[in-house]
């Protein structure tokens, strides 16, 4: 009998130890495999002069031809937003908006928001049923969809304020771009020929750039249309946009679909200067993007927040990192839902978010060993699987002025909706705004009254286009798309160098984790975390759920950091294949 005990005891115990050390084994290796990755492009591009770091490899040669030419990089930023409506339309619009946060070499801040507006007509039960209900897809598909896009006024405030070169020189690039076409990539293929049934469904008309027989890669793609809209832009200012033949195609196109959007609402439509976020966070100062995006706040507060976790003896992506980072974000991904929208409508308290007093608050409810519950609010679904697109571009000159920028049209192709005969892509911004308290977003974001539908109102964005200054100079360039994993992929590509150590393309290559209050759950991409980390955090309370790769829909971030020796470094996401490129001279 004791025998048979001993047995089953020994038995067990060479089980228990089998496990242990399979566990450390798949440790070891997935430990050694991150380093192999981050070791392969161990540093970004390096460059003297200038950098641009954008989502296509002609809209970086585009911002880099204009900086040779003696643009500064505010020059560089309005061509290679131009150039992206044409060689990347998927996010790079014309129809759609965005936020530049700024720093000129000798040390001035600023943002420019050039989000989309509510149309005047705009009331909050739009996307709602006779029963209060939400109508499925009516805030993302179609013409009621859309937003007041704001990019081209913002483009021609940015050229009159902080731009050296004529206007006209900045767009020029782009309607070559269109004129001649452009070859697709294989992403860009795909991506045709992915949104080809959407295309043919929201449209009465057919686009023009759907065709019978599938995108292939290297196919050439002309723009005629855009190329006329992008000249009458060249030749008459915001109001070849705003007035005249392409005001006058956009609200032919938004009242054939049903939309709201008026010619009073394209005049009326005028983008905001406005005072950034600043703050410290340890020996940088952060300069962020001010409401209606919430990303400069919920950066702020993550950071500051920050100063008060070991992360560096912790370690990137330990267990412990990530446990505070999530607690951090789901008080702040709480305060978003509540307290913040466009300041023009809602007073947004920004002081006593950011104020060191309620942080502390905050962070004393936090437990190190156990997760917090987001009870609240029942829990949101996860977003779903479909194509989204914002893009961020970062361009550095060699008079260190810098140019953050982050513009969208949302979803992947916005709207889904195509000018006829102006050749560009409108916005599905509206499913930004709250559609009814509660009910979550495309992005799973909920939200109440602060970012409640009302008429000319910004809906309220993730958008968090950010610059460093440390010891009084130009630090770090950063952004990214990505919707609600915006804030905190920015948040981690600054710990990343901040705390970690690491070089820029390092910051950016390296696997991220994101949570955002609700759903109650940290999403990590795979490879991210090693196995022994995640059982931790499971132990912790945590729900996880790895995603295959933050690839399919989630940040691209572009970045450039300012080395000791004044040279740049220019970091673009291989994340998302190749389309990626930082380009220096
Ligand atoms: O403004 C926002 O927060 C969203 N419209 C951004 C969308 C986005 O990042 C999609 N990209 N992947």
């Amino acid at each position: 009998m004791k025998k048979t005990i001993r047995r089953i005891l020994a038995s067990a115990a060479i089980i228990v130890l089998s496990g242990v050390m399979i566990v450390f084994a798949v440790n070891f290796w997935y430990h050694y495999q991150v380093l192999e990755i981050l070791e392969e492009r161990p540093q970004g591009v390096i460059a003297a002069h200038g950098m641009v770091v954008s989502a296509h490899p002609l809209a970086s040669k585009t911002g880099i031809d204009i900086l040779k030419q003696g643009g500064n990089a505010f020059d560089a930023a309005i061509a290679v937003q131009f150039a992206l409506a044409v060689v990347y339309p998927s996010a790079g619009n014309i129809g759609g908006g965005g936020f530049l946060v700024y720093r000129t070499g000798d040390g001035q801040v600023g943002s420019l928001d050039f989000r989309e507006k509510a149309p005047l007509k705009a009331h909050r039960t739009m996307y709602l049923d006779k029963r209060g209900n939400p109508i499925p897809r009516l805030s993302l598909d179609g013409a009621l969809a859309v937003g007041v896009p704001g990019t081209v006024d913002g483009m021609v405030q940015i050229a009159g304020k902080l731009g050296s070169l004529p206007f006209a020189d900045l767009i020029q690039p782009a309607i070559n771009l269109a004129r001649d076409g452009v070859l697709l990539t294989e992403k860009q293929a795909n991506g045709y020929n992915l949104a080809r049934e959407a295309f043919l469904k929201l449209n009465p008309h057919r686009p023009y750039v759907v065709r019978d027989e599938p995108w292939q890669a290297g196919a050439r793609l002309v723009h005629a249309d855009l190329a006329e809209t992008l000249e009458r832009i060249r030749d008459r200012g915001r109001e070849g946009f705003y007035g005249g033949k392409t005001a006058a195609l956009l609200v032919a196109e938004i009242t054939r679909g049903g939309g709201l959007i008026s010619l009073e609402d394209l005049a009326a439509y005028r983008s905001v200067w406005r005072e950034p976020i600043v703050g410290s966070y340890r020996s940088t100062t952060v300069i962020s993007m001010p409401p209606p995006s919430s990303g400069g706040i919920a950066l702020l507060q993550l950071l500051k927040a920050s100063e008060a976790v070991s992360f560096k003896t912790f370690g990137h992506n330990d267990d412990r990192s990530v446990h505070m980072m999530t607690e951090l974000e789901r008080r702040v991904y709480a305060d978003r839902a509540v307290f913040l929208g466009d300041p023009d409508y809602y007073e947004v308290p920004v002081r006593s978010l950011l104020s060191d007093q309620y942080l502390a608050g905050r962070m004393s409810t936090i437990d190190p060993d156990q997760k917090t519950d987001s009870t609240e609010v029942r829990a949101g679904t996860l977003p779903p699987a479909e194509s989204r697109e914002t893009t961020h571009f970062s361009v550095v000159d060699r008079w260190g002025n810098a140019a953050a920028i982050t513009t969208t049209l949302n979803g992947g192709y916005g709207s889904k909706v195509f000018v006829e005969g102006a050749g560009f892509l409108l916005n599905n911004e509206m499913d930004d705004f709250s559609i009814k308290p509660g009910v979550p977003n495309m992005y799973g974001l909920v939200g109440g009254e602060a970012n409640a539908i009302e008429p000319g109102k910004r809906m309220l964005s993730s958008m968090t286009p950010t610059i460093l200054e440390k010891d009084g100079r130009l630090f770090m360039v950063v952004g990214t798309p990505g919707g609600s994993t915006i804030i905190t992929s920015v948040y981690q590509t600054i710990l990343n160098v901040v705390e970690h150590g690491m070089t820029m393309q390092q910051a950016v290559s390296s696997g991220r984790v994101h949570s955002q209050w609700l759903p109650d759950q940290i999403v990590i991409e795979k490879g991210a975390m090693g196995p022994m980390e995640m059982l931790q955090l499971a132990l912790k309370g945590h729900t996880l759920k790895v995603y295959p790769s933050f690839k399919s829909t989630l940040g691209r971030v572009a970045a450039i950091l300012v080395q000791p020796d004044g040279r740049y470094e220019g970091a673009a996401d291989y994340r998302r294949g190749v389309d990626d490129t930082a380009a220096g001279y």
